[in-house]
This record gives C-alpha cells, sequence and structure tokens, in this order.
C-alpha cells in the first residue's frame, strides 16, 4: 500500500504523515529529507553550491550506493551521507535555498525516485512530498494534496524553527516560502500540482487531529472502494 502525501511547505504533510504511519503501522519516506541529503553532498563538494554540479552530484550517488543511504527506526527515517547521520543537519535555511538546483535536475530527480520506489517495493509506506500523486505513484489510490493559507504555513514553519511570528526573521521566512511555492509550482520537471484523483484538503483552521480525522475518514473510503484489490 502506498499513501501519497502532496503540498507545499507548512502544510502539514509530514505531521500527517507520521501520524499516518504510526496508526497504520507502515513506513513513513520523507522525500524532502532524501532531496535535502543530495543537496548537503553537493555543498560539501562544491564549496556551499550545488548550481551547475547537479549532474556531477548524480553522477556520485548513481556511482556509490552506500553515499546516500535510508534506514529506519521506530517509523522514522534517518538519512546517512557518508555513513554519518545527517537527519539533524538538512533544514538549516542555507541548504533549503539551495535544495532547488536537485529538485530540478531530471537525473537527481531519478535517483531519488528509484530510492523511494525500492523501499516501497518492500514496505507499506505513507510518503510526502511535492510530485507523489502525480509522478512517483500516479496509480496509487490513496493521494492527498494539503494545502495551507501562506500565512498559517510560515507560522507554523516559524514554530518549527523556533523564531518569533512576526517580525524582520518572520517576514523572510514568510517571503521565502512564497519564493520556494512559486518555484516548486512552476519548474517544468514534475512541478507540485494537484493530481486529478487527489482529495484536497485545507488545513488553514483545522487543527491536527481535525486533519488526521478527516484524512482517516477518507483512508477507510477508499480501501472499501472496490478500487482496491
Ligand atoms: O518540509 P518542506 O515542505 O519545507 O520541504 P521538504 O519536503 O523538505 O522539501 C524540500 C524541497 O525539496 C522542496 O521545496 C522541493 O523543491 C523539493 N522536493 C521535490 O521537489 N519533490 C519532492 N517529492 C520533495 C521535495
Amino acid at each position: 500500500m502506498i499513501i501519497a502525501i502532496d503540498g507545499p511547505a507548512g502544510s502539514g504533510k509530514s505531521t500527517v504523515a507520521k501520524l499516518l504511519a504510526q496508526e497504520l503501522n507502515i513506513e513513513y519516506i520523507d522525500s524532502g529529507a532524501i532531496y535535502r541529503t543530495f543537496t548537503l553532498y553537493g555543498m560539501q563538494s562544491f564549496e556551499g553550491n550545488c548550481a551547475g554540479h547537479e549532474d556531477q552530484i548524480a553522477e556520485a550517488v548513481a556511482n556509490n550506493p552506500d553515499l546516500i543511504s535510508i534506514t529506519y527506526e521506530n517509523h522514522s527515517q534517518i538519512m546517512w551521507l557518508n555513513r554519518k547521520q545527517v537527519s539533524k543537519e538538512l533544514r538549516v535555511l542555507k541548504l533549503t535555498k539551495q535544495v532547488k538546483f536537485i529538485a530540478d535536475s531530471p537525473r537527481c530527480r531519478e535517483l531519488v525516485n528509484a530510492k523511494i520506489r525500492k523501499i516501497s517495493q518492500s514496505y507499506s509506506v505513507v510518503i510526502d512530498g511535492r510530485d507523489i500523486g502525480t509522478i512517483v505513484f500516479p496509480n496509487t489510490p490513496y493521494k492527498f494534496y494539503l494545502d495551507a493559507k501562506p500565512l498559517v504555513r510560515a507560522k507554523r514553519r516559524a514554530i518549527d524553527l523556533n523564531i518569533p511570528q512576526e517580525g524582520e526573521e518572520f517576514e523572510e521566512l514568510l517571503k521565502s516560502i512564497n519564493q520556494r511555492d512559486r518555484y516548486d509550482m512552476d519548474r517544468e520537471i514534475a512541478p507540485l500540482k494537484i493530481a486529478d484523483d487527489a482529495v484536497h484538503v485545507d488545513t488553514s483552521d483545522l487543527s491536527i487531529e481535525q486533519v488526521m480525522a478527516v484524512i482517516l475518514g477518507h483512508f477507510e473510503r477508499i480501501k472499501q472502494s472496490d478500487k482496491v484489490f
């Protein structure tokens, strides 16, 4: 079973995906963390800048299966780079600004998708990302698209990053979220968009418990429909 959850930053997808994984006793694949690990490798190898080095990064990953690896512990995904745990290094702003180069690279995307598909062959999974329901698993019947107003999403991200929900730093965060949305939606390859058959949930005014109730309701409905064998 594959559950796809797509949506922009701060829409609540990773929180929902983690809770679903626990609830259904399946694994959670954080596809953004895989893109971020490619980015970290690029930044470490090319003086902090991945731009123009995307093919070299893809080649290094393709030629060395141990360079980037993924393990699971208590339904948590752990990212490894060169046999070192890097999950905690992936969410800094400097890196977030560089991910777009990797996300724009067809060769890097292919490698990320291959990793995701391989895990999904062995386990039932819930995967969050931007293109999971449209490109990576277009045939899964379980597809959700979470969204929320940009200001609400920026406030949630401010809480995650432990910064104030107003003022200069917050304005910078809001701007970077809006820029990243535009970039993810406008790019030619695997843009962020709502799959025709996805359940669309606006989480702006919902608590996480309410979002979970909506998602689990749809999950049961889809499971019982004759589309799933
Ligand atoms: O957690 P947040 O929504 O801020 O980002 P993320 O899921 O960690 O993803 C970081 C970036 O990776 C996104 O802005 C996308 O550019 C890219 N990404 C993608 O292109 N496709 C995916 N399936 C997942 C992430």
